[in-house]
Protein backbone atom coordinates (compact mmCIF):
# COMPACT_ATOMS: atom_id res chain seq x y z
CA UNK A 1 0.00 0.00 0.00
CA UNK A 2 1.15 3.40 -0.94
CA UNK A 3 1.61 5.96 2.13
CA UNK A 4 -0.79 8.38 2.24
CA UNK A 5 0.32 11.76 0.43
CA UNK A 6 -0.74 14.97 2.18
CA UNK A 7 -0.72 18.04 -0.15
CA UNK A 8 -0.22 21.54 1.82
CA UNK A 9 -1.29 24.21 -0.82
CA UNK A 10 -4.27 23.89 -2.61
CA UNK A 11 -3.04 25.88 -5.79
CA UNK A 12 -1.70 25.33 -9.01
CA UNK A 13 1.34 22.68 -8.22
CA UNK A 14 -0.45 21.42 -5.19
CA UNK A 15 -3.68 20.78 -7.51
CA UNK A 16 -1.39 19.30 -10.06
CA UNK A 17 -0.09 16.67 -7.93
CA UNK A 18 -3.68 16.24 -6.11
CA UNK A 19 -4.68 15.05 -9.64
CA UNK A 20 -1.67 13.44 -10.74
CA UNK A 21 -1.35 11.11 -7.61
CA UNK A 22 -4.82 10.27 -6.53
CA UNK A 23 -5.29 7.27 -8.64
CA UNK A 24 -2.21 6.04 -6.93
CA UNK A 25 -2.05 6.91 -3.15
CA UNK A 26 -4.72 8.10 -0.80
CA UNK A 27 -4.55 12.05 -1.20
CA UNK A 28 -5.40 14.91 1.05
CA UNK A 29 -4.95 18.05 -0.15
CA UNK A 30 -4.84 20.77 2.54
CA UNK A 31 -5.82 24.32 2.21
CA UNK A 32 -6.00 27.77 4.79
CA UNK A 33 -9.88 26.88 3.64
CA UNK A 34 -11.31 24.05 2.63
CA UNK A 35 -10.17 22.78 -1.19
CA UNK A 36 -12.95 22.38 -3.73
CA UNK A 37 -14.04 18.68 -3.64
CA UNK A 38 -13.92 18.07 -6.79
CA UNK A 39 -11.08 19.17 -9.63
CA UNK A 40 -10.93 19.57 -12.91
CA UNK A 41 -7.47 18.30 -14.39
CA UNK A 42 -6.78 19.27 -17.93
CA UNK A 43 -3.63 18.00 -19.65
CA UNK A 44 -1.09 19.45 -21.67
CA UNK A 45 -3.04 17.10 -24.58
CA UNK A 46 -6.47 18.99 -23.93
CA UNK A 47 -7.95 15.69 -21.92
CA UNK A 48 -10.04 16.68 -18.87
CA UNK A 49 -10.12 14.82 -15.79
CA UNK A 50 -12.47 14.83 -12.79
CA UNK A 51 -11.99 13.62 -9.83
CA UNK A 52 -13.15 13.96 -5.82
CA UNK A 53 -10.59 14.55 -3.29
CA UNK A 54 -10.43 14.45 0.10
CA UNK A 55 -9.84 18.22 1.39
CA UNK A 56 -9.01 19.62 4.86
CA UNK A 57 -8.15 22.83 6.58
CA UNK A 58 -4.82 22.71 9.74
CA UNK A 59 -8.25 22.50 11.94
CA UNK A 60 -9.71 19.78 10.22
CA UNK A 61 -6.74 17.68 9.97
CA UNK A 62 -6.91 14.57 11.83
CA UNK A 63 -3.71 13.93 14.33
CA UNK A 64 -1.20 12.22 13.62
CA UNK A 65 -0.74 12.18 10.02
CA UNK A 66 2.09 9.85 8.97
CA UNK A 67 2.21 9.65 5.35
CA UNK A 68 4.28 12.32 2.83
CA UNK A 69 3.38 15.80 3.09
CA UNK A 70 4.16 18.10 -0.06
CA UNK A 71 4.52 21.70 0.38
CA UNK A 72 3.36 23.85 -2.33
CA UNK A 73 2.67 27.02 -1.25
CA UNK A 74 4.73 29.90 -2.36
CA UNK A 75 7.80 30.24 -0.38
CA UNK A 76 7.11 33.21 1.48
CA UNK A 77 4.60 30.91 2.98
CA UNK A 78 6.34 27.25 3.29
CA UNK A 79 7.54 28.09 7.66
CA UNK A 80 4.02 29.23 8.39
CA UNK A 81 2.19 26.47 6.74
CA UNK A 82 4.38 23.95 8.18
CA UNK A 83 4.46 25.68 11.37
CA UNK A 84 0.26 25.46 11.61
CA UNK A 85 -0.12 22.02 11.30
CA UNK A 86 2.78 20.76 12.22
CA UNK A 87 1.80 19.56 15.93
CA UNK A 88 -0.55 17.40 14.04
CA UNK A 89 1.88 14.97 12.18
CA UNK A 90 4.05 12.33 13.06
CA UNK A 91 7.43 13.72 14.18
CA UNK A 92 9.39 11.80 11.37
CA UNK A 93 6.70 12.64 8.51
CA UNK A 94 9.10 13.26 5.07
CA UNK A 95 8.61 16.32 4.09
CA UNK A 96 8.97 18.01 -0.26
CA UNK A 97 9.54 21.21 -0.91
CA UNK A 98 8.66 22.15 -4.19
CA UNK A 99 9.25 25.98 -3.67
CA UNK A 100 11.19 28.04 -6.04
CA UNK A 101 14.44 30.15 -4.56
CA UNK A 102 16.66 28.81 -1.87
CA UNK A 103 16.50 30.23 1.79
CA UNK A 104 13.44 28.15 2.75
CA UNK A 105 14.77 24.90 2.05
CA UNK A 106 17.50 25.47 4.22
CA UNK A 107 15.65 26.37 7.17
CA UNK A 108 12.76 23.88 7.34
CA UNK A 109 16.01 21.12 6.33
CA UNK A 110 17.38 22.47 9.89
CA UNK A 111 14.01 22.89 11.69
CA UNK A 112 12.36 19.71 11.07
CA UNK A 113 12.40 16.44 13.18
CA UNK A 114 11.95 14.33 9.79
CA UNK A 115 13.71 13.96 6.27
CA UNK A 116 13.39 16.80 3.98
CA UNK A 117 13.58 16.43 0.56
CA UNK A 118 13.73 19.76 -1.78
CA UNK A 119 12.40 19.21 -5.00
CA UNK A 120 13.03 21.80 -8.34
CA UNK A 121 10.15 21.35 -11.17
CA UNK A 122 9.77 23.12 -14.62
CA UNK A 123 6.37 21.48 -14.99
CA UNK A 124 4.13 24.21 -15.96
CA UNK A 125 0.67 24.42 -14.03
CA UNK A 126 -2.10 27.08 -13.47
CA UNK A 127 -5.10 27.28 -11.49
CA UNK A 128 -8.80 27.67 -13.23
CA UNK A 129 -12.09 27.87 -11.19
CA UNK A 130 -12.32 25.02 -10.07
CA UNK A 131 -9.61 23.08 -11.69
CA UNK A 132 -6.19 23.45 -12.94
CA UNK A 133 -4.41 23.25 -16.51
CA UNK A 134 -1.37 21.30 -16.50
CA UNK A 135 0.32 23.66 -19.29
CA UNK A 136 3.28 21.68 -20.19
CA UNK A 137 5.23 18.79 -19.15
CA UNK A 138 8.36 19.40 -17.73
CA UNK A 139 11.28 17.53 -15.78
CA UNK A 140 11.91 17.03 -11.79
CA UNK A 141 14.37 15.97 -9.88
CA UNK A 142 14.03 15.30 -6.00
CA UNK A 143 16.73 14.92 -3.41
CA UNK A 144 18.40 16.29 0.25
CA UNK A 145 20.16 19.15 0.41
CA UNK A 146 23.29 17.22 1.70
CA UNK A 147 22.41 14.28 -0.35
CA UNK A 148 21.27 12.22 2.41
CA UNK A 149 17.84 9.91 2.67
CA UNK A 150 18.51 8.82 -1.07
CA UNK A 151 16.11 5.40 -0.95
CA UNK A 152 13.49 7.92 0.11
CA UNK A 153 14.05 10.04 -2.73
CA UNK A 154 13.98 6.68 -4.91
CA UNK A 155 10.59 6.04 -3.75
CA UNK A 156 9.03 9.28 -4.59
CA UNK A 157 10.40 9.71 -7.66
CA UNK A 158 9.31 6.53 -8.71
CA UNK A 159 5.85 7.32 -7.82
CA UNK A 160 5.68 10.87 -8.97
CA UNK A 161 7.11 9.53 -12.37
CA UNK A 162 4.17 6.57 -12.58
CA UNK A 163 1.53 9.61 -11.78
CA UNK A 164 2.80 10.92 -14.93
CA UNK A 165 5.15 13.52 -12.96
CA UNK A 166 8.87 12.63 -14.95
CA UNK A 167 10.94 12.56 -11.81
CA UNK A 168 14.44 11.62 -11.29
CA UNK A 169 16.12 11.54 -7.52
CA UNK A 170 19.15 12.65 -7.69
CA UNK A 171 22.24 13.55 -5.40
CA UNK A 172 23.39 17.20 -6.15
CA UNK A 173 19.93 18.69 -5.71
CA UNK A 174 21.70 22.08 -4.04
CA UNK A 175 23.49 22.53 -7.11
CA UNK A 176 20.36 22.21 -8.56
CA UNK A 177 18.43 24.71 -6.98
CA UNK A 178 21.61 27.25 -7.05
CA UNK A 179 20.98 26.76 -11.01
CA UNK A 180 17.64 27.26 -11.20
CA UNK A 181 17.81 30.50 -8.65
CA UNK A 182 20.38 31.71 -11.08
CA UNK A 183 18.07 31.19 -14.48
CA UNK A 184 15.56 32.86 -12.13
CA UNK A 185 17.12 35.83 -11.18
CA UNK A 186 18.56 36.57 -14.46
CA UNK A 187 14.71 36.46 -16.20
CA UNK A 188 11.91 36.72 -13.66
CA UNK A 189 12.35 39.73 -11.75
CA UNK A 190 13.60 41.83 -15.02
CA UNK A 191 10.14 40.48 -16.98
CA UNK A 192 8.01 41.07 -13.97
CA UNK A 193 9.31 44.62 -13.46
CA UNK A 194 9.18 45.71 -17.09
CA UNK A 195 6.10 43.77 -18.05
CA UNK A 196 7.30 41.88 -21.14
CA UNK A 197 7.66 38.33 -22.18
CA UNK A 198 10.83 36.26 -21.37
CA UNK A 199 12.29 36.68 -25.43
CA UNK A 200 12.18 40.40 -25.50
CA UNK A 201 14.74 40.01 -23.02
CA UNK A 202 17.12 39.66 -26.19
CA UNK A 203 16.08 42.88 -27.55
CA UNK A 204 17.75 46.72 -26.73
CA UNK A 205 17.26 47.76 -23.97
CA UNK A 206 16.96 44.76 -21.86
CA UNK A 207 20.11 42.94 -23.38
CA UNK A 208 22.48 44.79 -21.74
CA UNK A 209 20.68 44.53 -18.58
CA UNK A 210 20.55 40.62 -18.53
CA UNK A 211 24.52 40.62 -19.15
CA UNK A 212 25.72 43.01 -16.37
CA UNK A 213 22.68 40.85 -14.31
CA UNK A 214 24.99 37.68 -15.52
CA UNK A 215 28.04 38.97 -14.56
CA UNK A 216 26.92 39.45 -10.85
CA UNK A 217 25.65 36.23 -10.75
CA UNK A 218 28.28 34.69 -11.95
CA UNK A 219 30.80 36.30 -9.86
CA UNK A 220 28.32 35.54 -6.87
CA UNK A 221 28.63 31.49 -7.42
CA UNK A 222 32.22 31.44 -8.29
CA UNK A 223 32.68 32.78 -4.82
CA UNK A 224 30.43 30.40 -3.50
CA UNK A 225 32.19 27.44 -4.92
CA UNK A 226 28.93 26.20 -7.46
CA UNK A 227 29.91 24.88 -10.35
CA UNK A 228 28.21 26.32 -13.71
CA UNK A 229 26.36 24.26 -16.09
CA UNK A 230 28.13 22.70 -18.78
CA UNK A 231 27.19 25.37 -21.15
CA UNK A 232 27.87 28.18 -18.84
CA UNK A 233 26.25 30.66 -16.95
CA UNK A 234 25.31 32.65 -20.18
CA UNK A 235 24.41 29.95 -22.65
CA UNK A 236 22.25 28.41 -20.08
CA UNK A 237 20.30 31.87 -19.11
CA UNK A 238 20.05 32.58 -22.98
CA UNK A 239 19.03 29.18 -23.88
CA UNK A 240 16.22 29.44 -21.13
CA UNK A 241 14.80 32.92 -22.75
CA UNK A 242 14.95 31.55 -26.60
CA UNK A 243 12.99 28.00 -25.35
CA UNK A 244 10.41 29.98 -23.15
CA UNK A 245 10.43 33.72 -25.55
CA UNK A 246 6.56 33.46 -25.70
CA UNK A 247 5.68 32.80 -21.72
CA UNK A 248 4.49 35.58 -19.06
CA UNK A 249 7.22 34.28 -16.13
CA UNK A 250 5.01 33.56 -13.17
CA UNK A 251 6.41 36.84 -11.18
CA UNK A 252 5.22 38.54 -14.17
CA UNK A 253 1.71 37.01 -13.78
CA UNK A 254 1.63 37.78 -9.84
CA UNK A 255 2.64 41.77 -10.52
CA UNK A 256 -0.37 42.14 -13.07
CA UNK A 257 -2.67 39.57 -10.93
CA UNK A 258 -1.62 42.47 -7.84
CA UNK A 259 -0.49 39.05 -5.78
CA UNK A 260 2.93 39.30 -3.63
CA UNK A 261 5.67 38.27 -5.54
CA UNK A 262 8.52 35.50 -4.89
CA UNK A 263 11.02 38.27 -5.46
CA UNK A 264 12.88 37.78 -2.11
CA UNK A 265 13.06 34.16 -2.55
CA UNK A 266 14.73 34.58 -5.51
CA UNK A 267 17.17 37.79 -5.12
CA UNK A 268 17.64 37.54 -1.30
CA UNK A 269 19.80 34.17 -1.00
CA UNK A 270 22.14 36.15 -3.97
CA UNK A 271 22.57 39.24 -1.96
CA UNK A 272 23.02 37.55 1.11
CA UNK A 273 25.63 35.50 -0.73
CA UNK A 274 26.72 38.64 -2.32
CA UNK A 275 27.42 40.34 0.76
CA UNK A 276 28.89 37.06 2.50
CA UNK A 277 31.53 37.56 0.29
CA UNK A 278 32.00 41.44 -0.44
CA UNK A 279 31.52 41.34 -3.73
CA UNK A 280 29.19 44.47 -5.12
CA UNK A 281 26.12 43.74 -6.35
CA UNK A 282 24.53 47.31 -8.34
CA UNK A 283 22.28 45.38 -10.62
CA UNK A 284 21.00 43.28 -8.46
CA UNK A 285 20.37 45.40 -6.07
CA UNK A 286 18.62 47.79 -8.09
CA UNK A 287 16.76 45.30 -8.95
CA UNK A 288 15.97 44.07 -5.24
CA UNK A 289 15.14 47.83 -4.40
CA UNK A 290 12.84 48.17 -7.31
CA UNK A 291 10.75 44.68 -6.26
N1 LIG B 1 2.82 26.64 -10.92
C1 LIG B 1 3.88 26.11 -11.50
O1 LIG B 1 3.81 25.72 -12.67
C2 LIG B 1 5.19 25.97 -10.77
C3 LIG B 1 6.27 25.38 -11.45
C4 LIG B 1 7.48 25.24 -10.77
C5 LIG B 1 7.61 25.69 -9.46
N2 LIG B 1 6.56 26.27 -8.84
C6 LIG B 1 6.76 26.74 -7.45
O2 LIG B 1 5.83 26.05 -6.61
C7 LIG B 1 5.40 26.89 -5.54
C8 LIG B 1 3.88 26.98 -5.58
O3 LIG B 1 3.52 27.63 -6.78
P1 LIG B 1 2.02 27.73 -7.31
O4 LIG B 1 2.09 28.30 -8.68
O5 LIG B 1 1.31 26.45 -7.08
O6 LIG B 1 1.42 28.85 -6.30
P2 LIG B 1 -0.09 29.18 -6.01
O7 LIG B 1 -0.95 28.82 -7.17
O8 LIG B 1 -0.10 30.60 -5.50
O9 LIG B 1 -0.48 28.19 -4.82
C9 LIG B 1 -0.04 28.34 -3.52
C10 LIG B 1 -1.16 27.84 -2.62
O10 LIG B 1 -0.70 27.80 -1.27
C11 LIG B 1 -1.81 28.16 -0.45
N3 LIG B 1 -1.39 28.51 0.90
C12 LIG B 1 -0.79 29.63 1.36
N4 LIG B 1 -0.58 29.56 2.68
C13 LIG B 1 -1.08 28.35 3.10
C14 LIG B 1 -1.18 27.71 4.35
N5 LIG B 1 -0.74 28.28 5.48
N6 LIG B 1 -1.74 26.47 4.40
C15 LIG B 1 -2.20 25.88 3.28
N7 LIG B 1 -2.15 26.45 2.05
C16 LIG B 1 -1.59 27.68 1.96
C17 LIG B 1 -2.44 29.30 -1.22
O11 LIG B 1 -3.77 29.50 -0.80
P3 LIG B 1 -4.39 30.94 -0.42
O12 LIG B 1 -5.47 31.12 -1.45
O13 LIG B 1 -4.93 30.69 0.95
O14 LIG B 1 -3.31 31.96 -0.47
C18 LIG B 1 -2.41 28.73 -2.65
O15 LIG B 1 -3.53 27.92 -2.89
C19 LIG B 1 6.10 28.24 -5.77
O16 LIG B 1 7.28 28.32 -5.01
C20 LIG B 1 6.44 28.21 -7.26
O17 LIG B 1 7.56 29.04 -7.57
C21 LIG B 1 5.35 26.43 -9.46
Amino acid sequence: MIQPQLIVGPGALGRLLAMRLSDLAPVTLLGRRPPPESLCLTSPDGQRLQRRLTGATPESLTAPFRGTLHLTTKAYHAAAALEGISAKLAPDTPLVLWQNGYGVQRTLTRRWSGPVLCATTSEGAYVTEGGVVHAGHGETYLGHLDGAHADLAEALAALLSRAGLRCQAVGDIDLRLWHKLVVNAAINPLVARWRIRNGQLRDRPFRPLVEALLDELEAIMHAEGIAPPAEGWHGRVWRVIEGTANNRASMLQDVLAGRPTEHDAILGPLLEAARRHGLATPQLSALYAAG
